[in-house]
């Protein structure tokens, strides 16, 4: 952090995104930047990386790295968890955001796809919070912020390899919250429900959902920071996600799956 800058003691001093680039990710940065975070910011587009790192160093004065790596890489990934595994630069809080979705009837998708969704969605943030927890066990200091989603609440036909990673997701989030949590570590699930990003758009999804569904990345990053801070294992953003969650824990497996798969379809 520059000397000058407005955030003598920022709460995580060091922070590390991934899927920096665009939607929530990007708005974790801005909001870790602005309190003060010095960054490491993590995905494949280089130019979006700088443009954001010169954009939160002019705003804030904090220190930017841009990291690039593809994530399903094995090499690239070896990268970012030797530099969050780095003693000389510790990194206080993890930000797994990276992660992409996709749509098909399962029994038609190329096994390649199926496997590269595996390896951003769940693959790369398991080995990053391996890399990163030992020393902030160590240390007795640290955050994890896993972003999953609703949509690992319950199976959804057509989406099901993404709703399956995430339900890994936030299952060894919660596990390992408790795990760690007695050793000033916390690990945090973040769970949003339609949020307005490129996500939708790559993924050839999401046009069907209604408007009064959709939340903003900022809202996702404000819940999600909050809930690190408050040591909460679980994140859902809105009330109207929450009691959705609610409701589809406790409704028929078998209704829900019904629900789930014409959302599945639609989308
Ligand atoms: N949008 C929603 O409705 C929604 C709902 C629930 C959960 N989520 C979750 O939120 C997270 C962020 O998604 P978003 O909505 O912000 O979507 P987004 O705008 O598409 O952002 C995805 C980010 O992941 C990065 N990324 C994608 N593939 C990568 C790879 N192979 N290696 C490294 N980075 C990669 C992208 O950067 P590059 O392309 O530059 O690599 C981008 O920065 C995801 O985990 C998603 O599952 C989203």
């Amino acid at each position: 952090m520059a000397p000058d800058s407005p955030h003598p003691v920022p709460r995580w001093p060091v922070a590390l995104v991934t899927g920096a680039s665009s939607g929530i990710g990007a708005a974790f940065a801005r909001r870790l930047a602005a309190a003060g975070s010095d960054l490491v910011v993590v995905a494949r587009r280089r130019d979006r990386l700088d443009a954001l790192a010169q954009e939160l160093t002019a705003a804030h004065g904090v220190r930017v790295e841009a990291l690039v790596a593809d994530l399903t890489d094995t090499e690239d990934l070896a990268r970012v968890e030797a530099r969050l595994a780095d003693p000389d630069r510790p990194v206080d809080l993890l930000v797994n955001n990276a992660g992409a979705g996709g749509h098909g009837a399962y029994a038609s998708l190329p096994v390649a796809d199926v496997e590269g969704m595996i390896r951003l969605n769940l693959l790369a943030p398991v080995r990053l919070t391996s890399a990163a927890l030992p020393g902030m066990v160590a240390r007795r200091r640290g955050g994890v912020v896993n972003v999953s989603s609703i949509s690992g609440e319950q199976p959804i036909p057509f989406v099901a390899t993404y709703a399956a990673t995430k339900a890994f997701l936030t299952s060894l989030s919660e596990s390992v919250h408790d795990e760690v949590r007695d050793q000033g570590v916390t690990v945090t699930a973040v769970l949003p429900g339609f949020t307005r990003s490129e996500f939708h758009d790559r993924a050839d999804m999401g046009r069907a959902i209604p408007k009064p569904f959709w939340i903003t990345s900022d809202d996702v990053a404000a819940a999600g920071l909050a809930a690190v801070a408050r040591g909460q294992a679980i994140c859902v953003p809105r009330f109207s996600y929450r009691l959705l969650v609610g409701l589809s824990r406790h409704a028929p497996r078998a209704l829900v799956r019904r629900v789930a798969g014409m959302v599945g379809r639609r989308t």
